[in-house]
């Protein structure tokens, strides 16, 4: 079957609904324009990416320590960042309509001007428009305007000293933190991946001030980011890594180099791997003194930013299969929201819905396992394959006799049958968590 770009996409989104992966926000309302929220599946890809996130970047480095800091801090914070100042998006206003799009997004320009048909569009000045997004806290009048976090990444930074006074940790040493920012974006689209709200995993690596060092470590992580996303899956064709142009970075950054994936809309970040110098430790006035020579300095820091939602976004994207009618979501086994899943060839024969019941239970303790005793064995699987379940294990009349069970692999959709109290083991092995 002929899939184009576009259809994928809708593929996706319709997919994503109808599985329980991302429904749009506050739907029953009317939605809220860049606002998504994650069903029961999409909850477990993500919570697999996070979990996998922070195993290999803090489990298994004795170099990084985790934080968690609060979303909402005091507005100093962001003073000294310098957020308040050049966090912005260049935003552009049509003279008929008054409709804002971002200057910089072409594709969105030309899809605004399509609709004043045969009209000559005039666009305003371009405005510089801060992304930061107010609160405002207490009940007294005037309120308290505070922000919530347009990075993740200030909590790590205003914590430095507490986490050096704290921990036996030394530079070069690491921070990592996942947790929500949010954005007034004002063009939010293409699904989930321009929201207001959203999800980082950051890195941040402080080094001594020295800038070849400082470009090693750069380098070092550029190339083990993108291994990591392509470990999980993420196809060699449809990643790859882009330098910003120094017009194009962020206030902090030095230097910055973005991981791309090649979406049905573009080549599009995904994650950014910034030179933030001492900008932002400098900024807020801290510095770290080397326990061996007692020399006080600002360390630099290079980070790795990326996004959870975009990462769960293009797994799915990359993921996507179809064979004929058969939709397969060929994620990574430690991506896939179920493990396995577990079905008794026939739903009213009771010693077959015991044993099913039996495995099912058996393996929960170890797995993420589904259920389903539904319709017949045939759209068991093609249910399971849509939301990548990479094993299905059906019960039938010979596991009564013999205790085996047949074991189906989504990729292959071949089935070989296994002793029952040999499942655990296969499993271990299959999906590579030994
Ligand atoms: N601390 C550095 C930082 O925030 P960034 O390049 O602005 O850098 C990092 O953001 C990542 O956060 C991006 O690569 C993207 O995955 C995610 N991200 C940023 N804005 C987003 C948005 N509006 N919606 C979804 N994800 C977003």
């Amino acid at each position: 079957m002929m899939k184009t770009s576009m259809n994928l996409m809708d593929k996706i989104v319709s997919l994503a609904k109808r599985r329980g992966f991302i429904y749009p926000g506050s739907e029953i309302y009317g939605g809220l324009t860049g606002f998504w929220d994650y069903g029961p599946l999409g909850t477990e890809l993500k919570a697999n990416i996070k979990r996998l996130w922070w195993n290999d970047m803090v489990y298994k480095r004795s170099d990084v320590v985790g934080i968690d800091a609060a979303i909402i801090m005091n507005p100093e914070v962001w003073k000294a960042s310098g957020h308040l100042e050049a966090f912005t998006d260049p935003l552009i206003e049509c003279k008929i309509c008054h409709q804002r799009v971002r200057a910089d997004n072409i594709e969105v320009k030309i899809d605004h001007e399509k609709t004043h048909k045969n009209k000559k569009i005039e666009w305003t000045q371009k405005k510089s428009f801060n992304l930061m997004t107010e609160v405002f806290l207490g009940v007294t009048q005037p309120k308290q305007k505070a922000y919530l976090r347009g990075e993740i990444t200030q909590g790590v930074f205003v914590n430095f000293r507490n986490i050096t006074d704290s921990t036996r940790i030394k530079i070069p040493f690491g921070i990592a933190q996942i947790g929500k920012a949010f954005r007034n974006e004002i063009t939010p689209g293409n699904f989930s991946f321009r929201s207001r709200e959203f999800e980082q995993m950051e890195l941040e690596y402080f080094v001594a001030p020295d800038q070849k060092e400082a470009e090693k470590i750069f380098e070092f992580w550029k190339k083990e980011r993108v291994e990591w996303y392509k470990t999980l899956g993420i196809k060699t064709e449809n990643i790859r890594l882009r330098d910003h142009e120094p017009d194009e970075r962020a206030h902090y950054a030095l230097a910055a180099t973005d991981i791309e994936y090649k979406s049905p809309f573009g080549w599009k970040e995904f994650e950014g791997i910034h030179n933030r110098s001492d900008w932002d430790l400098g900024r807020h006035k801290l510095t770290y003194k080397d326990p061996e020579t007692q020399k006080e300095y600002t360390p630099w820091v290079i980070e790795t930013s990326g996004g959870v939602d975009r990462a769960t976004l293009f797994f799915l994207l990359d993921a996507y299969h179809e064979e004929g009618e058969r939709v397969i979501l060929k994620l990574h086994p430690h991506l896939a929201p179920f493990k396995a899943a577990v079905f008794p060839l026939l739903a009213n024969k009771e010693d077959l819905v015991r044993s099913a019941r039996d495995i099912y239970q058996s393996l929960s303790k170890h797995y993420y396992i589904a259920w389903d005793a539904r319709g017949n064995i045939g759209k068991r699987y093609f249910s399971q394959d849509e939301i990548g379940t990479p094993f299905c294990i059906t019960v039938d009349y010979d596991t009564l006799k013999n205790d085996t069970v047949t074991v189906r692999d989504r990729d292959t959709t071949k089935q070989e049958r296994i002793k029952k109290d040999k499942l655990k083991d296969f499993f271990d092995n299959a999906l590579h968590f030994n």
